[in-house]
């Protein structure tokens, strides 16, 4: 993948590198059909991966965060960092970092930023997208919503990825497994190889 691997490195984030990779695979194929999507951009280690893929074919990547961190990310949580609190407005804000990561990887002209819960960017949208990746508040109630406001914008033949599926519930928690047993229930969706957590639907093309 032509992405500097010192900058993937230095950006927080939860993602995988072969994750990454497999994001960056599929997005290439995908960005050939259409506009991408992800909801969860955090500091933008996930979106240089989509990102990339959607640059080399002129496409564009849509990434959704209200940017005040998920609820495992907030103080005296599992998931909190003291660096991304910002003490003025008493409140996490990673959209900064993730503005400093698109300018670094070069990507301004492909990454579209919505700042915003993802639920309200959804209420009007009528753009058919070729990607939805999944990496928002992992409650069961933000994971469903996430799923049932942006999967049926996909197009015949695009894809949905989830991240964060656990079989094992020893291992993590169980909202974005469920929701993905949720989406291949449905019918619509036929299932690829996972990565690691990463979890890979195409949208059926009937
Ligand atoms: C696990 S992190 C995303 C990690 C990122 N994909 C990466 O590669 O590092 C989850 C992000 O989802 C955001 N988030 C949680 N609930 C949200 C919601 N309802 N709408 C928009 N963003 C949300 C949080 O602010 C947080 O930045």
């Amino acid at each position: 993948m032509p992405v500097d691997t010192e900058l993937l490195e230095s950006v927080k984030g939860f993602l995988d590198p072969e994750e990454g990779q497999r994001l960056y695979e599929t997005a290439l194929v995908a960005s050939q059909l259409g506009p991408c999507l992800e909801i969860g951009s955090y500091c933008g280690k996930s979106t240089i991966y989509i990102g990339t893929a959607c640059q080399e074919n002129g496409s564009v990547l849509f990434s959704i965060d209200h940017h005040r961190g998920s609820e495992e990310q907030q103080p005296g949580q599992q998931y909190f960092d003291p660096d991304l609190f910002d003490e003025g407005r008493n409140r996490i804000d990673t959209f900064p970092y993730f503005m400093d990561t698109i300018e670094k990887a070069g990507l301004q002209d492909t990454v579209v930023p919505i700042v915003c819960k993802s639920a309200i960017a959804a209420r009007q949208w009528t753009t058919p997208l070729a990607l939805v990746f999944i990496d928002g508040g992992h409650s069961f109630e933000d994971a469903f919503t996430d799923y049932s406001a942006w999967a049926h914008h996909l197009i015949p033949g695009g894809y949905l990825l989830i991240h964060d599926i656990f079989e094992d519930p020893k291992k993590g928690g169980q909202a974005p497994f469920e929701v993905y047993k949720l989406a291949l229930a449905s019918g619509l969706f036929e299932e690829m190889p996972r990565t690691k957590t990463l979890g890979v639907l195409k949208r059926r093309l009937f």
